[in-house]
């Protein structure tokens, strides 16, 4: 088991980071500030964290383009205010958005399970989960949610994969579907031991950047497991995407002297609007949905991974450790409550669900045009 990462392998984050850091402007170039997507009328989608920077975008986004989104937050009131607030953004001829509040706190497993339970009760299609929601408490000790599991884990890895495996019956009733997780290229740094999520036991010491690029890379690891155990035929996809460095509030653990450097650096920062186009193009992007088929058919470890330029880019070396993938999968359902067996009649949906093409594809032959929009 890896206590740390090999000089190679930290060497090659350092690279990676680094130059992506520098260079994603460039990389991104080619893209507009906002993301054309494809009309999502009679379209259902959950996102996480969706009161805040990339998430608050990307929901707005998909709401305009006339999808049924369901914002999943625990600042429902902040939520409604959002609500509110895009509803009187439209004028009499948009007409207005569907959007409609739940509350939701990672920090508590119960509160997932209570999610799942009233959303899968209205026994609707859901096309597509945004898993967005994520924290990096930088400058914070090391803290333990009331399931006594480390705060990044549990928000940013554990808490996603329990409302991924409960959504599964809604994702099979809306398939053709996906799972968007929302991940980070922070996972070159993560090192995952199984046996010491919480990383108490000594073998590594606590920080938050140890912590967060940990839960990151056992997102991934998950993500890939559950891929591959979805039967292809399913329709139901499980992407992971790293929109970039985007100025968000997730700087906002750090002394105001930290967040004023970050600040100035801003000129290699993404805008919030930036950085949901990745998270919006693997929503909705046929592209995305074949590649992982390639992939699936292949027979390769991960997941598909895209990258803030909106292409599939390599995940760490690492992230393709199958069989430690495999043994985070196993500790991730201990962890949740769920046996081998509730997670077989989980899946069970998903192997009886047919997909049918995900968009009509008149949408795609005329890319739906923002700027007349606006
Ligand atoms: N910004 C970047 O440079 C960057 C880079 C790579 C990856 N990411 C990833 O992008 C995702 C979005 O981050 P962001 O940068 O947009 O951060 P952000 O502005 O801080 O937004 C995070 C969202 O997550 C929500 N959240 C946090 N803890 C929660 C909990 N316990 N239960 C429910 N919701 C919770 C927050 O809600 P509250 O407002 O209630 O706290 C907020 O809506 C995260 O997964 C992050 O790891 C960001």
């Amino acid at each position: 088991m890896a206590g740390s990462l090999g000089w190679m392998d930290w060497a090659s984050a350092w690279i990676h980071i680094t130059t992506e850091t520098l260079l994603q402007r460039i990389y991104t170039c080619h893209l507009p500030q906002r993301l054309p997507i494809p009309l999502l009328n009679d379209f259902t989608c959950i996102i996480t964290g969706a009161t805040s920077g990339i998430g608050l975008e990307t929901a707005k986004q998909l709401a305009e383009a006339g999808a049924h989104v369901v914002l999943a937050c625990r600042n429902t009131a902040a939520a409604q205010a959002l609500v509110h607030e895009w509803q009187n953004q439209r004028d009499h001829l948009s007409g207005p958005i569907d959007v409609e509040v739940m509350e939701l706190n990672l920090l508590s497993l119960s509160s997932v399970r209570a999610f799942a339970a009233a959303w899968e009760a209205r026994l609707e299609p859901l096309h597509l989960l945004i898993n967005n929601a994520g924290i990096f408490s930088m400058s914070s000790p090391q803290k333990f949610s009331q399931d006594e599991i480390e705060e990044h884990m549990q928000v940013n890895h554990i808490a996603p994969a329990l409302l991924t495996l409960l959504l599964l019956p809604s994702l099979s009733r809306g398939a053709p579907s996906r799972v968007v997780n929302v991940n980070s290229d922070m996972q070159w740094f993560g090192v995952v031991d199984p046996d010491d999520l919480n990383l108490n036991r000594g073998t590594r010491k606590y920080t938050s950047t140890a912590a967060y690029s940990a839960s990151k890379l056992a997102q991934i690891y998950f993500s890939s497991v559950l891929e591959c155990k979805l039967p292809s035929h399913s329709g139901i996809h499980v992407i992971c995407v790293n929109p970039g460095i985007v100025k968000t509030n997730v700087t906002r653990t750090l002394p105001k002297i930290v967040q004023a450097i970050y600040d100035f650096f801003g000129f290699f920062s993404l805008s919030s609007l930036e950085g949901a186009r990745s998270v919006l193009f693997c929503a909705t992007d046929p592209q995305v949905v074949e590649y992982a088929a390639a992939l699936r058919a292949e027979g390769w470890p991960v997941c598909p991974y895209y990258s803030s330029d909106c292409k599939p880019t390599a995940t760490s070396r690492h992230a393709q450790n199958i069989s430690l993938a495999f043994k985070l999968w196993e500790k991730t359902k201990e962890i949740i409550g769920l046996s081998d067996e509730d997670v077989d009649k989980l899946l069970e949906a998903a192997n009886t669900a047919i997909a049918a093409p995900y968009f009509k594809e008149d949408i795609f032959s005329e890319p739906y045009d923002y700027d007349d929009e606006e």
